[in-house]
């Protein structure tokens, strides 16, 4: 056996990469610290008060002064306040203001802090599926990763769903204003089922998706929204979503979660009218590893590990595409399914949008 020269080990990059870690650790912890303040209502009093102190803080949200002024304190190291020494007041800026509490926004940021930590919470048991090689069902996680995904989706629906998304798609807002029909498979809480209910008077939809508890709530975001007379929600996996003559099928943020996305293509090509269209809303990723080796790809690869690569595996066939699948692999699994054209629609920075047709 030859031996190795030693490493030339750069004791300033180890430094350097020990820094990057203090940064990191902070950010991990920060991700509970945002949950904790939006569920105390911590943003919400901090919002447009103006320098408030702990004690201010305290007593507008009815929390106990040292935590808030803990919380504090390390929201103000975060750079998520601004801290004046001289009062002893914290500030919470207007774009902070906007991205931690204006829901309506498409920067509203709680929600993904809230799928990221329910994630964390969730990976002792993922850990121990990776020595095994067995799946973790979406169904299994905590509340957190269900109500975060649904807070954090549904501000880029509301930016991009109506107005850039559907009008990409050739045909379909024609169809959608006229009275079409309309499949949301893999629905989740129902966001994306009901902006487009709203939005198309005429059109009628069925949601569906394999996890009865999000289908409940979906039901009940329906009944809240007045939109229960158009929209029915199903519990049923993809590969037996109801009926036929479908206008439209989309599927958000969902297709790589399945563990056969190939048997619900070709569920989907038997759902569809002859000239219908299949919507898939997919992470955005490039076609080679090296292509997500970005912020974004970093946090989706992170998601993938925790969440969407173990329910792949939890069904049949276990494909496991994972939420970096890349366009080419998406298009192979969508023509493998009988559909003789593919095309990417339109994108943001987050999401990748599809058009398949028969
Ligand atoms: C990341 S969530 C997205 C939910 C929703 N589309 C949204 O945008 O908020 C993935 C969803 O896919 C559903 N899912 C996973 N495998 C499925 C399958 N085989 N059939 C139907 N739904 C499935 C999960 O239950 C979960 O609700």
């Amino acid at each position: 056996m030859a031996i190795q020269d030693p490493v030339a080990l750069d004791t300033a990059k180890l430094e350097q990469f020990v820094f990057k870690a203090v940064e990191e650790v902070g950010a991990t912890l920060n991700a509970a610290l945002v949950v904790m303040g939006d569920k105390l209502g911590l943003y919400q009093a901090l919002a447009g008060a103006g320098g408030v102190t702990p004690v201010e803080l305290a007593r507008r949200t009815g929390v106990a002064e040292r935590y808030v002024r803990e919380w504090l304190n390390a929201q103000a190291a975060g750079g998520y306040v601004s801290y004046d020494p001289q009062g002893g007041t914290y500030t919470l800026p207007p774009e902070q203001t906007v991205a931690l509490t204006d829901e309506q926004s498409p920067a509203y940021l709680p929600g993904f802090f809230q799928l990221a930590l329910g994630s964390v919470i969730d990976s002792p048991r993922i850990t121990e599926h990776a020595r095994s090689g067995t799946g973790l069902g979406w169904h299994e996680h905590n509340h957190d990763v269900f109500d975060g995904c649904e807070r954090f989706f549904r501000p880029g629906y509301n930016a991009n769903l109506i107005d850039a998304w559907l009008p990409a798609l050739d045909d379909v807002i024609d169809k959608l204003s006229a009275g079409g029909l309309v499949a949301d498979i893999g629905c989740g809480h129902g966001a994306s089922t009901i902006l487009m209910a709203q939005a198309f008077p005429r059109s009628r939809f069925v949601g569906s998706d394999y996890h009865s508890g999000s289908i409940a709530i979906a039901r009940e975001r329906a009944e809240e929204a007045g939109v229960a007379d158009r929209v029915t929600f199903e519990v049923a996996s993809a590969a037996e979503h109801p009926g036929t003559g479908y206008d439209l099928v989309t599927m958000f943020d969902c297709l790589h979660d399945m563990g056969d996305p190939a048997g619900a293509a070709r569920r989907v090509r038997r759902l569809l009218d002859a000239d219908g269209t299949w919507m898939i809303v997919e992470p955005m990723a490039g076609d080679r590893v090296e292509d997500n080796l970005n912020p974004v790809g970093r946090a989706y690869y992170g998601f993938s590990t925790f969440l969407c690569t173990p329910a792949s595996l939890s069904q049949e066939v276990g494909l496991a595409l994972g939420a970096q699948a890349g366009e080419a692999r998406i298009g192979d699994v969508v023509t493998g399914g009988g559909f003789t054209r593919f095309r990417r629609a339109a994108e943001t920075p987050f999401n990748m949008v599809f058009e398949a047709r028969p």
